[in-house]
């Protein structure tokens, strides 16, 4: 199931099109993807340790499976007024058919544009997706989960205000440029209800 564009409006009065992601944005994705990094705020990678070309990069995502056309991806950008990409997310379904029914969910919004609604945005309308899958057999996702760090308080406001829950911290995850030790979060959400999103 395709997901419908959708025009939408921002927080700073400017619009933006949401739509699904395609082979075609893998260039528009590794700017984005570097801008986020380049940023500092939330992420766990350091800029050297991106894909060195987009080529590289889109060759990485459809190995990851991004790009699969089975329901097994569920991948989302917003579109500025200018054509460059404000934000991505996405739902990538674990291939084991006991864990078919999970799907992890990633996301990132350009610096410019965070605090604009886009993350909120890319959330609403990507669990309203995946809800709305059904597999040719019938079977969907009822189960879908993130990691964040500790300390990324806007991304744990949004997780939670969507309805998802702490369920487990790993604890020293990753090491912050000044040696701090910081946790990470796993958090879930379970579409099992009838409603939600
Ligand atoms: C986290 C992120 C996805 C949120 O997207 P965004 O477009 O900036 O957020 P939105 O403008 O849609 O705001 C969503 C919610 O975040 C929370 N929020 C926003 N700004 C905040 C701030 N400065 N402090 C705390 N919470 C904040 C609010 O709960 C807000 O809800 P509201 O819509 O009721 O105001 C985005 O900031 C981002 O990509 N950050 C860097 C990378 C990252 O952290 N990715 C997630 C890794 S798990």
């Amino acid at each position: 199931m395709h997901f419908q564009p959708l025009q939408v409006p921002l927080r700073d009065g400017r619009s933006a099109v949401i739509r699904e992601a395609t082979a075609n944005d893998a260039a528009a994705l590794f700017v984005l993807d570097r801008a986020i990094v380049r940023a500092r705020q939330g992420i766990v990678k350091h800029e050297d340790e991106l894909p060195p070309d987009a080529a590289t990069f889109a060759d990485q995502r459809e190995r990851a499976g991004l790009t699969k056309q089975d329901g097994s991806a569920f991948p989302l950008v917003v579109e500025g007024e200018g054509g460059a990409l404000l934000g991505e997310a996405s739902i990538l379904r674990i291939g084991y058919r006991m864990l078919r029914h999970v799907g992890v969910l990633g996301i990132g919004v350009h610096p410019e544009a965070q605090g604009l609604g886009v993350g909120r945005l890319l959330m609403r309308h990507l669990l309203q997706w995946v809800r709305a899958h059904r597999d040719a057999d019938g079977q969907r996702v009822l189960r879908v989960e993130l990691h964040v760090r500790a300390d990324n308080a806007r991304a744990i406001a949004l997780y939670r205000a969507l309805g998802f829950t702490h369920e487990g911290t790993r604890r020293a995850f990753l090491r912050a440029d000044d040696g701090t030790l910081v946790d990470d979060f796993l958090m879930g959400l379970l579409l099992t209800d009838p409603e939600g999103t």
